[in-house]
């Protein structure tokens, strides 16, 4: 996937203007941080990193941040009524706010997405303290979700200025969570060109595959996908427009529950799909499953893997393969009360694709959690 160019290929259009080194972190605003971390401390791995919050000068909010290998999820709540947070928490629950993506240069990010029709959320500010300063700014993406640019090269700090390094005597071990695989988001009908468009024209990503709604439906619901992808392949952003079928599509239940547009899934790469998900059972993490049907056309469907089929099929971790490889997979129930953002676990053996084999089985798996819902 990684672009060489010749010295001559290196005409305007070739060369990304906009360089992305990869996910810097995620921001989840939610109701509760404190108690939100540590959920994602115990069921999920994550580690102590860093605070913000009253007793770091702030008044209005309070953020932890955690750490599991490459990935840095950041926990934000509101301390008052009226706020922004408090609006988006009310609005759409607890949700994912910015995927703030890591990049040399914040200001120039800000200046070629801004030049080329970017929504702008944050201009380029600089903050600093006695570990050095980071530029950031930012801009919408769909919904109210927001990308930020981090440009962090003149700062050994722990996570941001303004942020002190949070040390607790909890410490759960991780569960082998490595980096963000890719991370999707759901659009409202009608909407699928506009936001392909965006991140082709905007943010000069390229889309990987294409599936139409025949490749992805199910006697009852249906959605359309795209995957746009950055110049080196690090930031791979899918996205879903529900498409009709005869009951209400997935996506349109989340966008029902999110109240719009949003991220529906953050997919983390493991090196150990059946270590790391037994894990996260062990810890309560609840996983959807397949039927047991599944496991018998499995190596017809996608022939010889290093695994042992008893553990894939007593965890429920899906296999799929493309010209490259294969992959595991596995996706958890929503992690939190309103059925809208839930999380994958990945393994690739080769696979760079996003697991197109496994949606149907998949989909009439999300079905049976709908009918109990009664939202089909
Ligand atoms: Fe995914």
């Amino acid at each position: 996937m990684e672009k060489t160019l010749t010295q001559d290929q290196l005409t305007p259009e070739n060369v990304d203007f906009l360089p992305i080194n990869g996910t810097d972190y995620l921001e989840l605003y939610v109701g509760n941080c404190k108690q939100a971390a540590h959920f994602y401390k115990t069921a999920f791995g994550f580690q102590d990193l860093a605070y913000a919050g009253l007793e770091t000068g702030l008044k209005d909010r309070e953020s932890y941040v955690l750490v599991q290998d490459k990935i840095r999820l950041v926990l934000t709540t509101p301390l008052k009524s009226g706020t922004e947070i408090g609006k988006h928490i009310d609005k759409h629950g607890d949700g994912v706010k910015v995927v703030a993506l890591w990049v040399d240069d914040a200001r120039l990010s800000y200046e070629e997405t801004m030049k080329r029709g970017a929504k702008s959320f944050m201009e380029p500010v600089v903050d600093k303290d006695e570990h050095g300063e980071v530029v950031k700014s930012g801009i919408y993406t769909y919904g109210e979700t927001v990308h930020l640019f981090v440009e962090r090269k003149k700062y050994n700090g722990v996570f941001l200025p303004g942020y002190r390094g949070l040390k607790t005597s909890y410490h759960p071990s991780s569960v082998g969570l490595k980096y963000v695989d890719h991370m999707v988001g759901n659009v409202g009908w009608g909407e699928m060109k506009t936001w392909v468009s965006f991140y082709a024209d905007v943010l000069g990503f390229t889309q990987l595959v294409s599936f139409d709604d025949k490749d992805i439906s199910t006697d009852y619901t249906a959605l359309m996908s795209k995957v746009m992808s950055n110049g080196n392949g690090r930031i791979k952003f899918p996205i879903n427009e529900p498409a009709e079928g005869k009951k209400k599509s997935q996506i349109e239940e989340y966008l029902d529950f999110y109240e719009g547009a949003g991220v529906q899934h953050i997919a983390v790469a493991t090196d150990n799909i059946i270590e790391t998900v037994t894990e996260l059972r062990n810890r309560g993490i609840d996983f959807l499953r397949v039927p047991a049907t599944y496991y018998e056309e499995l190596l017809d469907r996608v022939g010889e893997i290093d695994e042992d089929l008893e553990p894939l099929r007593d965890l429920g971790i899906l296999v799929d393969r493309d010209d490259e490889g294969y992959l595991l997979q596995i996706f958890t129930k929503p992690i939190e009360p309103r059925p809208t953002l839930f999380f994958e676990i990945i393994q690739r053996k080769g696979a760079k694709s996003f697991g197109k084999g496994n949606f149907k089985a998949l989909f009439e798996a999300i079905e049976r959690e709908q009918e109990l819902r009664g939202t089909l």
